[in-house]
């Protein structure tokens, strides 16, 4: 690896060899290459590979060729600004790093849907309208989202602040956006596979300037009972799938509807 860690530089150099590259990834200088006769660090350079910034969020693709950010993102910039959320005015607050002891697809799977809400996460759905009548799925072609109204005597959280309601937003294929209602926030992160049974994850916090130290404590112990809450359920999942006693589960084609779309993007994907 050749760079850890955040810093400005003019010049990445690899903690290896000492050969240091510009910005660009064009190799500058190698130690000991004018004692090597032909060796020219002309045409040599770090592997290329996509970037894209979005507010305070990069976004690499190691494929050089990747579509442009603005056109993975499509309509999902208009849909956080709508929530009243200027991702330019962001500050980072933190990074919680967690892990499930269960297959990725199943922790993908239990973020797209709130059927298990009213059930499994009776502090959440004391703040936000779980119904179906209320609680949208939207699934789309880059993304997929639901939208939360906050309950009448909603409670568990202040949602005095410039979002009224709850966002999450699943990125094909594995990036989630969750912003709730009150101070401006946001929390990004990926679920990575560590193993077949296995995934690690993190979400990075983003607050407002407005949202004050004692509103950001609440919003992150909210969301940690949620996280506590799902993890139980999902690694239970895991249990369950991996007896290989059961063949297929059933899906509600309405309340689980972004379900069947994740699945069926993995089948065409496998395909
Ligand atoms: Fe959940």
């Amino acid at each position: 690896m050749l760079a850890t860690g955040a810093a400005g530089r003019e010049t990445l150099q690899c903690p290896y060899h000492a050969w240091t590259y510009g910005l660009d990834g064009a190799l500058k200088a190698a130690p000991r290459s004018e004692r090597e006769p032909g060796f020219d660090c002309e045409g040599i350079s770090l592997r290329a590979a996509s970037v894209g910034v979005w507010g305070p969020f990069l976004f690499a693709n190691p494929d050089p060729e990747a579509p442009l950010l603005t056109d993975v993102l499509s309509g999902m910039p208009q849909l956080v600004a709508d929530a009243g959320v200027d991702v330019h005015e962001l500050r980072f607050h933190g990074r919680s790093d967690s892990t499930v002891d269960a297959n990725w697809k199943l922790v993908a799977e239990n973020f797209l849907e709130c059927y298990h809400c009213a059930v499994a996460h009776p502090g959440f759905s004391a703040l936000v309208d779980v119904s179906p009548d209320a609680y949208q799925l939207v699934p789309g072609e880059a993304f997929s989202s639901q939208f939360g109204p906050v309950r009448e005597h909603g409670s568990g959280l202040d949602t005095e602040g410039e979002v009224k309601r709850s966002q999450f937003h699943f990125l094909w294929p594995n990036t989630m956006i969750n912003i709730f209602p009150g101070r401006t926030n946001l929390s990004i992160g990926p679920v990575l596979p560590a193993g077949p049974e296995r995934t690690e994850r993190f979400l990075d916090y983003f607050f407002g300037p407005e949202a004050d130290e004692a509103w950001v404590d609440e919003l992150l112990r909210f969301d940690e009972q949620v996280g506590a809450e799902d993890k139980v359920l999902v690694e239970n999942v895991q249990r369950g799938v991996a007896t290989g006693l059961i063949d297929r589960g059933r899906l509600l084609p309405e309340s689980e509807r972004l379900i069947a779309d994740f699945q069926q993007r993995i089948r065409a994907t496998l395909a």
